[in-house]
């Protein structure tokens, strides 16, 4: 089974075929991050123009890549194989359409015009190629890229890959510039929501961080590069104490309760094997605003200004060890405080799996914190699908359709910038 996947939520232009949910056919990602650099982050009206000119492009270079067309994928000449066969003459012509079995899309969260544009095009496509329409959370497709595990021949020296699929229990990190969610999985679409920031998400207190001290845009990949220079210790930012514990993950640890209480009585084994360390009553939820403002306060301090000092000033009074300092210190905190959570959540819910999605979770120090703190070993993907792709929303589409989950109608779908978990 193959199923094209269409992402256009942020910046990304991007479309993939995978196959059984588990190898990537081809991986197609046009950024328009340039673009938007020199407004220090993504301006919706420009994102979303840029989606428009590139999306046939980039769906038809998929679908080329998949089936190893060179024309464009809009028709391509299969050649006879048998044994009687002339090898050079073509025989037959066919269309790469026609071993797609499905199509998946992003439909929310995002920018609104970004996943109009991807929306409406995989619709028509669905209406006028008549395949199946699936829609996808983008949130929780950033999971999904854990399951790939095989590629095609073409594709095996560009991606580094796991070698098994994680197993349920999963805990999954999502670490994004536009969502900070920690979520279990009892299986494929049964999950519940342990807890997430409570402001910005991590990937944009990275990119906030970074324009304080002026490095480029997008932060994350510039505040891990200067951090690499810093000393993580010189600056002592805070981390946010958030108690809160959702109604979601109350209810589960009452069912979870009920039914270790019914299978001890009967000398059953419990689902986890229960809280070990955890404050009873914590919550899952983290904040990102506090550190921000204390990296802004410790520059300002730094070239001797008061609060009153405007930020876009201030990179220019920044010494380049300065700089390098305030990253790697909030590079640390900001990984430590979802690390932090994680690890309760580890302690408390004893999943077979621990997996991260979302471009933060191409950072080496989460990767490093990670390996030092969780008791099993995590697999991480290849970098380049840890940020938004087209493989991701495939992969999620390849189980909406193996495990019977209902098609979208092509002629209603519509958008949710605001889609939670
Ligand atoms: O998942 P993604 O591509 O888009 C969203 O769904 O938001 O994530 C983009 C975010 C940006 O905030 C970017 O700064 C951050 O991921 N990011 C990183 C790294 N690479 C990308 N953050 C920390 N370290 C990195 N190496
Ligand atoms: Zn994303």
């Amino acid at each position: 089974m193959k199923i094209l996947g269409i992402e256009t939520s942020c910046d990304e232009t991007a479309a993939a075929v995978v196959e059984d949910g588990k190898r990537l056919l081809s991986n197609v990602v046009l950024s328009s991050m340039d673009l938007h650099a020199a407004y220090g982050g993504v301006v919706p009206e420009i994102a979303a123009r840029s989606h428009i000119e590139s999306i046939i492009p980039v769906i038809e270079k998929a679908l080329a890549d998949a089936f190893s067309l060179e024309n464009g994928g809009k028709r391509l000449e299969v050649r006879d194989n048998s044994p009687n066969s002339n090898l050079s003459t073509p025989s037959s012509t066919s269309d790469p359409w026609d071993q797609i079995d499905g199509i998946a899309v992003t439909y929310g969260a995002g920018l609104g015009g970004s996943l109009l544009v991807g929306v409406m095009t995989a619709r028509t496509l669905a209406i006028t190629k008549n395949k199946p329409l699936y829609a996808v959370n983008h949130v929780e497709s950033h999971i999904y890229a854990n399951f790939l595990t095989e590629t095609s021949p073409s594709l095996s020296t560009s991606y580094q890959l796991p070698t098994t699929n994680p197993k349920f229990p999963m805990l999954g990190l999502i670490v994004s510039g536009g969502h900070s969610q920690i979520v279990l999985w009892r299986d494929h679409f049964d999950y519940t929501l342990l807890g997430q920031t409570r402001d910005d998400a991590i990937g944009e207190a990275f990119d906030k961080v970074a324009k304080i001290i002026g490095l480029p845009y997008p932060g994350g990949p510039s505040i891990s590069e200067y951090a690499k220079k810093g000393d993580p210790h010189k600056f002592k930012f805070p981390k946010a104490k958030v108690n809160s514990v959702s109604p979601a993950l109350e209810k589960l640890r009452n069912e979870m309760q009920a039914t270790s209480t019914l299978r001890h009585n009967s000398n059953g084994r419990s689902f986890a094997s229960g809280r070990t360390g955890v404050a009873q009553g914590a919550g899952y939820d983290y904040s990102f605003s506090g550190v921000k403002t204390a990296v802004l306060r410790a520059a300002q301090e730094l070239i001797g200004e008061d609060h009153h000092f405007p930020s876009h000033k201030l990179s220019e009074r920044l010494s380049d060890t300065q700089k390098a300092d305030i990253a790697a210190s909030f590079q640390r905190i900001a990984v430590e405080t979802v690390v932090d959570k994680l690890v309760e959540a580890f302690d408390e819910f004893q999943p077979k799996s621990v997996v991260i999605g979302g471009g933060v979770a191409a950072n080496t120090e989460l990767r490093r914190q990670l390996a030092d703190r969780l008791p099993l070993p995590i697999e991480y993907t290849d970098m380049k699908l840890c940020t938004d792709n087209g493989a991701m929303i495939a992969t999620l589409g390849c189980y909406k359709v193996a495990l019977n989950q209902p098609a979208a109608d092509p002629f209603t779908l519509d958008i949710a910038p605001n889609l939670s978990m």
